[in-house]
């Protein structure tokens, strides 16, 4: 049993992952300032776990506070969720994803460094690849320069794990590059809650749906693909959990083969927007409101995930397939309706 820091851990992967955790066994403490989530999250995660993890709101960004928290707590290892995630956002408004994101993690690794705390996952994405040329994408496909801010502070905020590994011994980060994360619990009582316009995929499919909105636009069908429609790594949420929990044992057992470690999370298949939408009518039985739309900026054509490394390496494996993906992620939203 281990004292794990998830900050950000009451938005969407975070609560998942704290589900997780406690189900392994741990204790879970969040720190999170409820701008993307809110508070009832707590009580989904006390009620899919059992546990209720210890809480405190309050901005990363505010560096004596997470000093604080730090002396007040034990804490073994975190895991890194807390960021801005919104791609259109961040070029509109880039520095307050550049304070946000990246002052954030220098504060945490500071705190992590005066308490000697060795173990920190990072939440990255594959927007760090781009479009490669050659797929799958490993671990080894180069990154190359970002489309977007957020992107950026991916892709600046590995860069610092890098350094503060190479100037502190014992200090260990795991790097984990999500491709495309969807669904939600089993129980359909917990999942992603976005605000606004949802701007992802899933979101937006189970929003039209339940009437929320009227139609979804397919962002181009004219792409090099078998049905025209781009092509994304979908995993789901809670394999994407289990991960964090194998990263976070594998840095706690020592079993890291060197200080900074990245791993792909993705499934290895890629699917089209229109398999996607096939899905989710197969497994609904609720047929969706569509039309095709111009490509949308800076989406690439294709990627999907080598999974080898962290399937050899991690020991971890995603196990659900995209119907259960588009079930589960229907079974929430329709909890959430029912509860309005
Ligand atoms: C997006 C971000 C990525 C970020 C990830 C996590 C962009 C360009 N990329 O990934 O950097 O890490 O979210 O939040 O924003 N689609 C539609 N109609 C819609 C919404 C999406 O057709 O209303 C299509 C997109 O064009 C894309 C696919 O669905 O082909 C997936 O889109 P989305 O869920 O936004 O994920 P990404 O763009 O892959």
């Amino acid at each position: 049993m281990s004292n794990i820091l998830v900050t950000g851990g009451t938005g969407y992967i975070g609560s998942h992952t704290a589900i997780e955790l406690i189900k392994a066994g741990h204790e879970v403490l969040i720190i999170d300032d409820l701008s993307n989530s809110t508070i009832e999250s707590l009580d989904r995660i006390e009620k899919l776990s059992g546990k209720r993890p210890i809480f405190e709101q309050f901005k990363l960004r505010d560096s004596a506070k997470v000093d604080d928290f730090f002396e007040e707590y034990d804490i073994d290892a975190i895991i890194h969720f807390a960021a801005y995630k919104a791609v259109g956002e961040s070029v509109a408004h880039p520095m307050m994803y550049y304070k946000n994101n990246l002052v954030s993690l220098a504060n945490v690794v500071d705190a992590m460094t005066t308490s000697k705390v060795k173990n920190i996952v990072f939440s990255s994405s594959a927007t760090v690849y781009g479009q490669p040329d050659v797929l799958p994408a490993t671990e080894e496909t180069p990154v190359v320069p970002a489309e977007s801010p957020y992107g950026n502070t991916k892709q600046i905020g590995e860069q610092m794990l890098i350094d503060q590994t190479i100037a502190t011994e014992n200090f260990n980060a795991i790097a984990l590059r999500y491709f495309n994360p969807i669904g939600a619990h089993e129980s359909g009582e917990n999942g992603e809650l976005p605000t606004g316009t949802p701007n992802n995929l899933m979101p937006f499919i189970t929003q039209t749906a339940i009437g929320l909105r009227d139609e979804l636009k397919i962002f181009g069908d004219d792409y090099n693909t078998p049905d025209g429609t781009a092509v994304r790594d979908y995993i789901h949420v809670v394999d994407i959990a289990k991960a964090h929990v194998k990263a976070i044992e594998r840095m706690i057992g020592g079993k890291s083969e060197s200080q900074f470690e990245i791993f792909n999370l993705g499934t290895g298949k890629g699917f089209s927007v229109k398999e996607v939408i096939d899905s989710f009518e197969k497994t609904t039985g609720e047929k969706l409101n569509y039309s095709v739309a111009p490509r949308r900026g800076g989406d690439v054509e294709q990627i999907y995930a080598s999974t080898d490394k962290a399937n050899k390496v991690l020991g971890w494996k995603a196990e659900l397939s995209l119907d259960e993906m588009t079930l589960s992620a229907w079974k929430w939203e329709k909890y959430l309706a029912s509860k309005k």
